[in-house]
Order: structure tokens, then C-alpha cells, then sequence
């Protein structure tokens, strides 16, 4: 569900018109919706407090990394929305857009000292420990402190799902946590550590899932592992039950609902009396955006193949050249006309930079507007400059509002990031 849609024959985002803001803004611009990052949250949080009683005071920690734009946390933020960070930096950006260490949760494989003393002294939520080393590195750091901070143990349950083997995470061979038995007995040493306190398990399997039976395996191997350490004694207050429900990117796609997931969470988890923490990405912000992109020019061959060069590229989308990722294109305006097959390519010289092969489209033409679909999670996040291409700019609509949140960066902006070596200043 999201807020992209024609009025009076032009696409616009909530009130405002697309073919205005590429007037105005320039292309290539990602957009997001207001209302669609309202949306989600509001139905994850109203799913959660149907099922209070499975859940407790459950979590949403949006996951960071896939839209980090502060504007955007911003917005979440506001909604009590916590987050799900893996660098000090996704921390930083979490603080600065409102939300408290309370509600910031710090995963990832290989967190730095440095990064783990950053992430003690804000007073996050919870570090998510991956590895018996990372452990002992953070007792470590804890110690230097003094302080005690909460974890959990990310489990890596052997089961691994989603859209893309890239983005499968909690397979045996995948290198996220610790299998069951190492989980069991990593949270038995630390029991008894005074520089840190277990308060209980998290699994992450996998991102763009569109089938809850792996992720129900995997909380039902939660839940075991809570009953088997509580058996020992142990005190296992909270579940991280991850991110990863998958995003309807064919418009005729079925996904399961939020309400249907949360559901099947409180199923697995009923009667144990923790509180539980989602950490969704993709759910939350992949609808809530597009990226705006105008027509250079439509190359036709004389062999038929035809081309629809943009002026977006790989660098600024890269998920179909790095996971052969599906996004719907639309024109901003629609185009009438046979629909013919077109190979939807960017500037970048490479191959790869094509967003998709034999795509029916109708008859666009140099300077129309197009839009990527459910470009807002991993989209920008991802971006980078190849090819000397400017970053794409971000624009955040709220109802009839809008506001550029990542202005386009001029090319004299870039080229001061690169101070010339002094010796060749003349
Ligand atoms: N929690 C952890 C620990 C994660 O590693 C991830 C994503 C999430 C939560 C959020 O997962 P989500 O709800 O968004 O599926 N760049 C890829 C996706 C990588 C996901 C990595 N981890 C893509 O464009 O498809």
C-alpha cells in the first residue's frame, strides 16, 4: 500500500505533482511519502498491541540500513519508532533524528571497539552479539567503562529464506551468529559476567521473505532455546525476532500481510512472557518511495532491439544490476500506445547498468518521466558516485509539502572530498 498515484493524468506522491518536483528538483530524485512511512508503522504497531499479551511492550526498530536519510528516521522517530543500527554511524543518525538510545538496538557482524565504547556510552537498548569474540571484545570494552550493558545472542538457526542468496542470512554457512548449541553456551559464560547483562536472543534469516513458514521455524527455535535456558536457571527477558518480511514488488504480487506476520509471531511466542522487537526495513520503507528518473533518449536498432536510456543508473539504483531485482516502472504521465518490449538501461558504461531486459512498455519518448517503484528501501542507502554521477537527491512529501532532504551535490562539492596531494598543487 503506498500514497503514489495519478490525479488530474499526472503520477503525484500524496499532493504533490512528480513531473513539478523534476521541474524543480531535477532528475534523478528519489521520493518518499509521508504517509506510506505512517502507514506501515501503524499497522506493525497496531498488529503488536493487538497481541500485547504474546508480545509485550513489543519494539519496532526500523531497520536503518535501509533508508537512512534523517528526514526519514526523522518522521519515524516521531511515531516512537526505534531502530535497528549496524555502524556507529547508523547510530549517530538514529540519535540525531530523534531517536533515544532507549529504543536503539546495534547489530552486525563486526562492530569495532571503537564502536562498541560509541554504542555503551549512548546507552543503547541492546548490542546483538554475534560471535564468542565479539563477546569477549566487548566485555572487554565494557570493563575499561565499568558498565554492564544488555545483549542478546544472535542465533544462527540453520534455516536461511529470502529473495536473493545475497540476502539470505541465517543459513548454516552464512556468516551471521552463532549456532543454537554456541548460542546455549555463550549465554551460560556470560551469565556470570558483571560487564554484561544477557536479557535474551535474536535471529535475523534473511530479508525480501514472502512465505512465513521459515520465519515461524526460526522463532520456534527461539522460543526452545528460551525454554531450555530458562530450565538452567537463566533469565531471557527479550526476542529480537529480526527483519525481513518480503514487499510486493510485481503489482499482482501476494506477500503476507503485517498483521498476518505479527500474528504468527504471537502465536510462537504466546505464554513465554518476553517482550519482543521486529526490526523491519524493507516493509516499512520500499513502498514509501520512488525514484524519478527522465528519458534521454530511446534508442532503436536496426536488429529491433530498443533501448530506453535514462538518466538513472546503477549507481543510483543498484539493486536489478546486483540482485537481478524487479522494479515496476512507470511513466509519470501515462503513454498510450502498443506496449513493445524495451531494454531499460543507464548511462553507466557497463553491461550490468540495466534495469531491465524485455520490458513491456508503451511509446516514451525523450524527456518523459518515469518512476522506479518500491525504490525507498535500499535504494539511496546504496547509491555512490560511479562514474563521476552526482547522488541522486531526496525529496520527503508529507500531504501537500515538500522538502528536498538530500539536495543533488554539485561537482565542486565532490571535488573538495579530494584535496590534491600538496606535491601536485602546481
Ligand atoms: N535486521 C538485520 C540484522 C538485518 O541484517 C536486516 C537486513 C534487517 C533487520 C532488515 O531486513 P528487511 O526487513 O529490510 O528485510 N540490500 C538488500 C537487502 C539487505 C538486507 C540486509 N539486512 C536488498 O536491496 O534487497
Amino acid at each position: 500500500m503506498h500514497h503514489f498515484d495519478l490525479k488530474d493524468g499526472v503520477l503525484h506522491a500524496e499532493g504533490v505533482s512528480l513531473e513539478a518536483l523534476a521541474d524543480s528538483v531535477g532528475t534523478p530524485t528519489y521520493v518518499y511519502s509521508s504517509a506510506t512511512l505512517r502507514r506501515h508503522y501503524g499497522l506493525l504497531r497496531e498488529a503488536c498491541d493487538a497481541h500485547r499479551g504474546a508480545l509485550g511492550d513489543a519494539l519496532i526498530a526500523f531497520a536503518v540500513k535501509a533508508n537512512s536519510n534523517l528526514s526519514v528516521l526523522a518522521t519515524l522517530a516521531k511515531l516512537g519508532c526505534g531502530a535497528d543500527t549496524v555502524s556507529e554511524g547508523e547510530i549517530r543518525r538514529a540519535l540525531t533524528a530523534g531517536i533515544p538510545g532507549e529504543r536503539i538496538i546495534f547489530s552486525g557482524v563486526g562492530k569495532t571497539d571503537a564502536e562498541l565504547a560509541f554504542a555503551i556510552e549512548q546507552g543503547v537498548r541492546q548490542i546483538n552479539v554475534e560471535s564468542s569474540t565479539e563477546l569477549d571484545r566487548l566485555i572487554a570494552v565494557a570493563a575499561t567503562k565499568n558498565a554492564a550493558p544488555a545483549i542478546a545472542i544472535r542465533v544462527n538457526p540453520k534455516i536461511g529464506a529470502g529473495g536473493h542468496a545475497k540476502i539470505t542470512t541465517g543459513g548454516a554457512g552464512d556468516k551471521f551468529g552463532v549456532p543454537v548449541e554456541e548460542a546455549m553456551a555463550l549465554y551460560a559464560r556470560v551469565s556470570s559476567s558483571p560487564h554484561v547483562t544477557p536479557v535474551g536472543l535474536a535471529c535475523h534469516i534473511g530479508s525480501q521473505i514472502t512465505d512465513l513458514a521459515p520465519l515461524e521455524a526460526a522463532f520456534r527455535v527461539l522460543r526452545d532455546m528460551t525454554d531450555a535456558l530458562r530450565a538452567q536457571g537463566r533469565s531471557v527477558t527479550r526476542l529480537d525476532l529480526g527483519g525481513g518480511l518480503g514487499v510486493p514488488y510485481y503489482g499482482d504480487a501476494a506477500t503476507p500481510s503485517p498483521a498476518d506476520y505479527v500474528a504468527m509471531a504471537a502465536r510462537v511466542l504466546e505464554g513465554l512472557n518476553v517482550e519482543a522487537a521486529f526490526e523491519p526495513g524493507r516493509l516499512m520503507a520500499a513502498n514509501a518511495g520512488v525514484l524519478l528518473s527522465r528519458v534521454i533518449q530511446v534508442n532503436e536498432r536496426t536488429d529491433g532491439r530498443r533501448f530506453l536510456v535514462l538518466d538513472a543508473a546503477m549507481n543510483d539504483l543498484m539493486r536489478p544490476a546486483l540482485y537481478d531485482a524487479f522494479h515496476d516502472l512507470k511513466p509519470v504521465r501515462p503513454v498510450e500506445g502498443e506496449l513493445l518490449p524495451h531494454d531499460v538501461v543507464g548511462p553507466v558504461c557497463e553491461t550490468g547498468d540495466t534495469f531491465a531486459r524485455d520490458r513491456d512498455l508503451p511509446p516514451l519518448k525523450a524527456g518523459d518521466l518515469v518512476v522506479f517503484m518500491s525504490a525507498g528501501a535500499y535504494g539511496a542507502v546504496m547509491s555512490g558516485e560511479y562514474n563521476t554521477r552526482p547522488l541522486a537527491a531526496e525529496v520527503l512529501v508529507d500531504g501537500e509539502r515538500s522538502a528536498v532532504i538530500r539536495p543533488r551535490p554539485t561537482y565542486e562539492a565532490m571535488f573538495a572530498r579530494e584535496p590534491m596531494a600538496d606535491w601536485l598543487k602546481d
